[in-house]
Parts: C-alpha cells; sequence; structure tokens
C-alpha cells in the first residue's frame, strides 16, 4: 500500500531578521508534526524557507552597500543553522530568489491573468513597509500601521490588482463547506468578521522598485512580495516546472502553520488566489498564538525582557526547549513565557518524571541483572501489569492528539505513563525483592515493565525530543526511534527484546537550580 501523504508548512521568514523564538516556536511545531507523520507511516513533505524579495529587502540592501541578492545570501546561514541546531527535519528549504520559485510565480500571475481575475488601476493608500502590508486611511490606528504600530508612507501608483472583492462569498461557503479550514475556531471567527466588513481588490504589483518578480505580461511591474510568498507553497512542490510529480503527490496541503498575525494572508488571500487560478485549497491553515514576555507584555529588546534561541538552547538543551514550548503553551494561544515556569516544568515532567525514572531503572537492571534487559519469568504472566494496561491504549490516545495538534494533551498522556512507572517502582520496591532468593522473578517482572516504559516514551517523544528518545534507545541497545515509520506497531507492550545491554550514561535531564 502506498504511503498516504502529509504536507505540512511554516511560513517563510522574512530573510531580513534573525530568527527568534516566535520563527523558532512555529518551526518547532511544524517540525514535531512532520515527524510524528513520518513514524506513523506517512509520506511527509515539511517545507520551511525564506521571504526574499521586496521593499524591505531592497531597503536593507542598500544600508548594508550590498546588492539585494548578496544581501540575501549573507542571512540564509542563520536560519539553517539554528533550524539544524533545533533538529528541525525539514524536507526542503525554499528562498524565493531561487529559480524554480520565481519561474513559478510568474507562471501564477500569467494564470490569474489569463482567467481574467487582473486588472490596472492606481493604488491609492497607505504602506507599512516593516509589515509589507497595504492599508486604507479607515484600517490605520491614530496614523500608524494597526499591526506593528510603526509609520506607514502612502503609496501613488500604477498597480495591477487582483480582484478580491469578488470573493467574499466564495469564500465564506468555503468555509461553511470546510469547517475546519481555518484553526482554531477564534480566528475564523476574524476571518469572517474581516470578509464582513467589506472586501477592496488587492494590488499585487509595484514600480516604485524592481526587487521582485516580474509580471511576464508587463514586465515593469514586480509581484507584490506577499503574493509572490504565498505562491512559495507550490513552487516547492514543482508548479511552473516540468515536473508535476511532486505537486500531484502533495498538493493540496494538509496544514499551513502560521502566526495569528498574518492569517488574512493565508486565510482570505492565498485561498481566493488559488480559486481564481482554478486550483484546490489546503486542508487546514492553523494560527498559533504569540509568544509574550513572563508579565504578559510583548517581548522587545530594548524592553530587555526578550528570549532567545541561542540563549535557551544553552540554558535548557535543545529537547527541553523543544517540549516547553510545545507542552505547556497551548498551540492557538499566546503564551507568557519566563525562565521560572521553563524551570518548574523541566524539573517536573523532565528531570524528576522522565529522566529520573530511566535513571533508576537503568541502574538497577545495571546493578541486578548485569546491565541486561531481564527475561520474563514465567510466573508473571497472570501478575497485574497496570503500566502496560496504560501503555495499551497511549498510541490512539497520542495520535489523536497530534492529528488534533494537541500537544499538551500528547505530551500529558504519555507523561501520565511515566508518573505511574515512577510510582510503580516506588511500590514495587525493586531494592527490596532484590534481597530475597523467592522475589527475583517478581524483580525482573517489575524492572522489565518500567524499561518496557521508557522504551514506548521514548518512542513517541521522538517526535517531540528527538535526541534524548535516540539516545534512550541506544542505551537500551535499540536502533534510532527518529527512523522509524510503524511506531504503532512498535509502541505495543513487550517489544523490548529480553537481553538487551543496557548501559548507562549521564542524566538525560540534569535537575536545575531555581
Ligand atoms: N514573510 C512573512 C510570511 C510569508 S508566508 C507566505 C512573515 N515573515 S516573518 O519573518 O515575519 O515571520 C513571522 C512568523 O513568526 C509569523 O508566523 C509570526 O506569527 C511569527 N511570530 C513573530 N513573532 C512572534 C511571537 N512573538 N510569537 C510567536 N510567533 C510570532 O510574516
Amino acid at each position: 500500500m502506498s504511503k498516504q501523504p502529509f504536507y505540512i508548512s511554516t511560513p517563510i521568514y522574512y530573510v531580513n531578521g534573525e530568527p527568534h523564538i516566535g520563527t523558532a516556536y512555529t518551526t518547532i511545531a511544524a517540525d514535531t508534526i512532520a515527524r510524528f507523520a513520518r513514524m506513523d507511516g506517512r509520506n511527509v513533505m515539511f517545507l520551511t524557507g525564506l521571504d526574499e524579495h521586496g521593499e524591505k529587502v531592497a531597503q536593507a540592501a542598500e544600508e548594508h552597500g550590498m546588492t539585494p541578492q548578496e544581501w540575501c545570501d549573507s542571512q540564509v546561514v542563520q536560519f539553517t543553522d539554528l533550524w539544524k541546531e533545533l533538529n528541525i527535519s525539514n524536507n526542503d528549504f525554499i528562498r524565493t530568489t531561487q529559480e524554480r520559485h520565481m519561474v513559478g510565480v510568474a507562471q501564477f500571475m500569467q494564470k490569474l491573468y489569463d482567467n481574467g481575475y487582473l486588472y490596472k488601476g492606481t493604488y491609492d493608500g497607505f504602506y507599512c513597509t516593516p509589515c509589507e502590508t497595504q492599508y486604507t486611511q479607515g484600517e490605520l490606528v491614530d496614523g500608524k500601521c494597526p499591526s506593528c504600530g510603526r509609520d506607514v508612507h502612502t503609496v501613488h501608483e500604477e498597480n495591477w490588482f487582483f480582484k478580491l472583492s469578488e470573493f467574499g462569498d466564495k469564500l465564506l461557503a468555503f468555509y461553511d463547506e470546510h469547517p475546519n479550514f481555518i484553526r482554531p475556531q477564534i480566528r475564523e471567527n476574524e476571518v469572517r468578521a474581516f470578509i464582513e466588513s467589506g472586501m477592496h481588490d488587492l494590488s499585487v504589483s509595484r514600480t516604485a522598485f524592481d526587487w521582485g518578480v516580474p509580471l511576464p505580461f508587463d514586465p515593469e511591474h514586480v509581484t507584490y512580495v506577499w503574493v509572490d510568498a504565498l505562491i512559495n507553497y507550490i513552487t516547492a512542490l514543482g508548479y511552473g516546472s516540468d515536473d508535476m510529480s511532486k505537486f500531484e503527490t502533495w498538493w493540496p496541503a494538509n496544514f499551513h502553520f502560521v502566526g495569528k498575525d498574518i492569517i488574512r494572508f493565508h486565510c482570505v488571500i492565498w485561498p481566493a488566489m488559488l480559486m481564481a487560478a482554478g486550483m484546490e485549497c489546503p486542508e487546514h491553515v492553523f494560527a498559533h498564538g504569540f509568544l509574550m514576555a513572563a508579565d504578559g507584555s510583548k517581548m522587545s529588546k530594548s524592553k530587555g525582557n526578550a528570549l532567545y534561541p541561542h540563549e535557551l538552547i544553552e540554558r535548557y538543551g535543545v529537547d527541553a526547549y523543544r517540549y516547553y514550548f510545545l507542552s505547556d503553551v497551548t498551540f492557538g494561544s499566546d503564551g507568557n513565557i519566563g525562565h521560572d515556569r521553563i524551570t518548574q516544568v523541566y524539573n517536573a515532567d523532565l528531570a524528576n518524571t522522565y529522566g529520573n525514572l530511566f535513571s533508576r531503572v537503568s541502574n538497577m537492571t545495571i546493578k541486578y541483572f548485569d546491565g541486561k534487559v531481564p527475561e520474563l519469568p514465567a510466573e508473571c504472566t497472570d501478575m497485574p501489569n497496570p503500566l502496560k494496561e496504560i501503555a495499551d491504549g497511549l498510541y490512539d490516545t497520542f495520535s489523536a492528539c497530534m492529528d488534533n495538534v494537541d500537544y499538551g494533551g500528547a505530551c500529558s498522556a504519555v507523561m501520565e505513563l511515566l508518573h505511574r512507572a515512577n510510582l510503580y517502582v516506588e511500590e514495587s520496591a525493586p531494592w527490596n525483592l532484590a534481597k530475597n532468593e523467592d522475589t527475583q522473578g517478581e524483580l525482573a517482572f517489575v524492572l522489565y515493565n518500567a524499561l518496557e516504559t521508557c522504551r514506548i516514551a521514548a518512542l513517541l517523544l521522538s517526535a517531540f525530543m528527538p535526541a534524548t528518545s535516540a539516545e534512550l534507545w541506544s542505551r537500551l541497545s535499540l536502533g534510532d526511534p527518529c527512523a522509524v515509520e510503524n511506531a504503532r506497531e512498535l509502541s505495543a507492550w513487550g517489544g523490548l527484546p529480553a537481553g538487551n545491554t543496557v548501559t548507562k550514561g549521564d542524566a538525560l535531564f540534569p535537575r536545575l537550580a531555581k
């Protein structure tokens, strides 16, 4: 049977800025879903990349005395390096200055033109360069950008327009037919209210600068950067090239992950563009919330309350970083982030529960069974096994949460098993069982169960914490949990072979001081 295709994307980030905890958040979140889909046996395309055109990039290049292309090239590595460090498993990395993308954008714009959805007119309005967004007078807040609060400038230009206003009813009908297209629900309400307040046509070209994709039917104009950027989701699949096989496999996408600030582009403009081109819309756009400082205020360099990916990696390690943001912040809501809470979750879940369990049971296996996974004695087959009971339903619970992008639910399902296992070790007191000849069978049973719990937990958690899971599996003399494609079967109780060597190592999660 061929594998079910699964396509997930992050926004393509502005090449100008440094990657920050916001962009890392979306990328880690998408990576975790992509990793889970792979271990669940799906054929995954996970795409991220960079948005490299537009006024903002052209300006920054000039300020740095470089050509725009040189400027972009100089910025890329800070993204690719951080994604590597965070163990991001993207299958492709698109840059909008790549030929493959530019060819596809030109073809898409030609299609809109041929289908009668573009016309030439005069744009009179406002523009926020940092957000690369057009605004009408009425949308400004105190004369400033309603999104970032910065100054806007006026634009008076001959532009090509996309007949976005024709799509209001079609979009509303599409949302009715696809009630899960926009997630979470609160964002759908926002998008509907925006459409119902009246839609304007969208200027889709600029002539004031030339850093972009020229319109094939009017090359004095370059494509508006957001329109150019949105098309990345299909040019990465070969749209516009001779080889459409990836497009045929993966389009429409299952998930576009975005921040809540860019839902209009993804839930209004992008589906309208696709409809106009006669193409299918993605299945889901999932908008996550914003990460805020611990006191709920906006993080900013100047206030000194910003957190940086490198600082977090250094302090907590990559896996704890990944785990914390997904398990403790509800995906879709804003989250207040501070060291106190990160440390609390780290110590409770990772150091005291997960790390502690593995450290205890691996040490006892080394001590009592010469470092070999004990054989299950026949007399134990009928003994109550509370860990197996929880583990038996775990894959179903975990995968239902992951399919629903409920990271918190998925993590707490695994934590419940790990908590129970720590309690089970306490209750069973293997150190007492070891003292008595008659209870050697029970000792083997208890340690096997606790080791098997660690194996299964590490398998499931490999989507969140790939490096730790790989380390734990290697200490059980098992293969790479991040390469499995049949996690459902492998999560069945009893998969840990007796006789496997168990080795000791450093604490997986050394306890942190408050
Ligand atoms: N280039 C556009 C996206 C084009 S996609 C076709 C863009 N780039 S961006 O570099 O600004 O990326 C922003 C992403 O980071 C958005 O999804 C945004 O929501 C997210 N975040 C920026 N700051 C954030 C937080 N403080 N918290 C969480 N995410 C935030 O927009």
